[in-house]
């Protein structure tokens, strides 16, 4: 039994090494199973494991794109309370993508925990308490301040206790990923999206607060191929995920998407405070990022050194923008039109005129 203080020593340099997936791959393929695959990430990720040669069992509810992926093995229940499809069998790896809540992780993890060589649990930027440190790497702190554990709640929360048990469950066996936005083809968030179908449509852009503001997010296709080269080389350990490669702000950002567009266009930027004060919300009506201040100071300064050290990489900028925007250009006109997140282009007149005027 491995406890926690010795979990966390075994990964406090970089991802462990074992050669029992190495092996498995060697073979012909791993056995694969993955809680979740027809989301988002999930149909990248189940595609880049088959072409890799990979065998893949899906586990869900069998309601969300069930037509995809006819030759995968498909397994049918409910993580809340109906895991039966999965007993009595074995697997090289689990991929739990949908696990949201430590109910849901407890029952996978004590089902799995003797019969799965590896569990990958993705869980989310969001589990740490703030991201004031100088250094924002894996072993900043994570959970709520001053909260008794008990009154834990909401997705971060709810990820750091998941976390916790499948430490617990795996122990050196362990991965887990903190991914930030996640964003490329598929992204039905509409936050980096908001921006490259804005720019495309072109003319004068409201863009918040400072060009100098860092930006972080990962490409689906990244983080699905990093997932697969994990598990192949059996590294374990805890990693943060950000993108890209290096600091990136949001005048590269904007200006990077502008790159695969031909709709003349020009960025006026303007102040988060101006913005706030007229009611506007990051993350909602300003998407994508945060102010880089108060307990959001490092958000967008995540240190990804270690998954770059075991193996991830990032494609550039113009591919992502430019697939997601041929992506989002062959949604229906009603999704173009109502995207979830960012203001209309009547709104952003008026505040452009107000700003002017200031
Ligand atoms: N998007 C982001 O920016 C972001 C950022 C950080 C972390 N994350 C993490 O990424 C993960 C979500 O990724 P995704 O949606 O792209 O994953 P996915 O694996 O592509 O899709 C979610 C899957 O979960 C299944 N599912 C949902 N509820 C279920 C239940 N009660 N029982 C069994 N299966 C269930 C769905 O199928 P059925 O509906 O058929 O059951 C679907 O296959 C989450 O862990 C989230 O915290 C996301």
């Amino acid at each position: 039994m491995t406890t926690r203080r010795e979990f966390l020593g075994s990964l406090a340099g970089a991802g462990a090494v074992s050669i029992a997936g190495q092996y498995a791959f060697a073979q012909g393929g791993m056995n694969i199973l993955i809680l979740g695959g027809t989301g988002f990430i999930g149909p990248h990720l189940v595609q880049y494991a088959m072409d890799r040669g990979h065998r893949i069992t899906l586990f869900n509810r069998g309601r969300t794109n069930t037509h995809l992926f006819p030759d995968a093995e498909k397994l049918v229940g409910d993580r809340n309370d109906d895991l039966s499809a999965l007993k009595g069998r074995q697997w090289d790896a689990v991929i739990d993508n949908s696990g949201y809540t430590p109910q849901q992780v407890r029952l996978s993890v004590d089902l799995l925990k003797n019969t799965t060589d590896q569990y990958l649990f993705t869980s989310t930027r969001a589990v740490y308490t703030d991201y004031t440190q100088a250094v924002m790497d894996e072993d900043a702190p994570i959970g709520p301040k001053n909260i008794p554990e008990a009154e834990w709640d909401g997705y971060g929360p709810n990820k750091v206790l998941a976390e916790r048990i499948v430490q617990d469950g795996f122990g050196a066996k362990t991965l887990i990923t903190r991914p930030p936005v996640i964003v490329g083809p598929g992204d039905r968030s509409d936050r980096f999206t908001y921006w490259v179908d804005r720019i495309d449509d072109g003319g004068n852009i409201l863009v918040q607060g400072d060009p100098t503001d860092p930006i972080q997010f990962v490409d689906v296709r990244d983080l699905s191929e990093f997932y697969v080269r994990l598990i192949e080389n059996s590294i374990t350990g805890i990693f943060n995920t950000e993108g890209p490669g290096s600091a990136l702000s949001t005048a590269g950002l904007v200006h990077g998407i502008k790159a695969v567009t031909s709709t003349p266009s020009a960025f006026t930027w303007v102040d988060w405070d101006f913005l706030i004060k007229e009611g506007e919300t990051p993350q909602d009506s300003l998407p994508f990022w945060q102010p880089p201040r108060g307990r959001y100071l490092n958000y967008g300064r995540m240190v990804n050194t270690r998954a770059i050290e075991n193996g991830m990489t990032f494609r550039p900028l113009a591919e992502i923008a430019k697939d997601t925007l041929d992506w989002h250009r062959a949604r229906t006109s009603d999704e173009q039109d109502k995207l979830r997140v960012g203001m209309t282009r009547d709104r952003e007149a008026e505040l452009l005129w107000k700003w002017q005027d200031a």
